[in-house]
């Protein structure tokens, strides 16, 4: 089982200033999925799809999805406006898209959580969606499952970034899950950098943005004075691979590839 995570796409309207160049991105991250030498088993894309949740930046993304010919499935982000999405898939039929919540598969199932309530930037999680993600967890046991969701809901130490981990929408969320053995993991996005860490002791993979990446300056930040350090930096798109080994899940998190290969199979290893 491999899962290709895609995340924080932020395609835009052509009047945007970045609508080219994300779209380009998502471009250069898919065919780099391609080139790979085997076709994932699902196509995972964690919000933050649209920077302005407008229909058409929408629809060019489903029109992407669609000529994938594999299952894909998303949430969405800060940046994204359900009413949009919702309207844009109206006009596009995709025989290849998981509508619902759950994605099961012979060897893991996928749950996806909404962590979402634009304009609100940070997460959002209720008692309402808490008791859906229960109901969800629930109905792949014991199945090995892995959930999806936006927001990381613990702190990597980008000051900037980083929720509160005594937000209520934290304790819902760990609430939910705490009963779940079978979860496996988590895959999350928002951040725009990759990072690993845990939550209710769940391995947590934070997959890296296909648009402009968060630059780790740690230096100590003060919120109200700024000091014009790098947010926010071009680099390379990125992806992440979760790739079902033994039992277990690896995940490989990838940038588009630069430059010419320095060593190639060329004789036996
Ligand atoms: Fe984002």
């Amino acid at each position: 089982m491999l899962i290709a995570q895609l995340s924080d796409l932020h395609l835009a309207p052509d009047h945007d200033p970045v609508a080219g160049t994300n779209l380009a991105r998502f471009d250069e991250a898919l065919a780099a999925i391609d080139s790979l030498g085997r076709r994932p088993d699902l196509y995972l894309v964690t919000g933050d799809i649209c920077e302005h949740g407008d229909v058409g930046s929408y629809a060019r993304f489903l029109e992407r999805m669609a000529a994938l010919d594999t299952p894909w499935l998303a949430t969405l982000g800060n940046h994204d406006r359900p009413e949009a999405y919702a309207e844009a898939i109206e006009g596009l039929p995709d025989r290849n898209r998981i509508g619902g919540p759950v994605a099961r598969f012979d060897a893991l199932a996928v749950v996806l959580a909404d962590t979402s309530a634009a304009p609100q930037h940070g997460g959002w999680f209720d008692e309402e969606r808490a008791a859906r993600l229960d109901a969800a967890l629930a109905s792949c046991a014991p199945q090995p499952t892995l959930l999806a969701l936006h927001h990381p809901p613990v702190r990597i130490g980008l000051d900037w970034l980083d929720p509160d981990p005594g937000a209520d929408w934290i304790r819902h969320l760990r609430a939910a899950i705490a009963p779940h053995d079978h979860l496996l993991g988590i895959a999350c996005g928002h951040v725009h950098v990759a990072a690993t860490t845990r939550f209710e002791g769940r391995p947590v993979a934070i997959c890296p943005s296909t648009a402009a990446r968060a630059w780790p300056d740690l230096s100590p930040l003060d919120k109200e004075r700024p000091d014009g350090r790098p947010l926010i930096v071009e680099g390379r798109p990125g992806f992440a691979l979760h790739h079902l080994v033994d039992g277990k899940l690896a995940t490989m998190f990838c940038d588009t590839r630069e430059g010419a290969a320095l060593y190639r199979f060329e004789r036996p290893i």
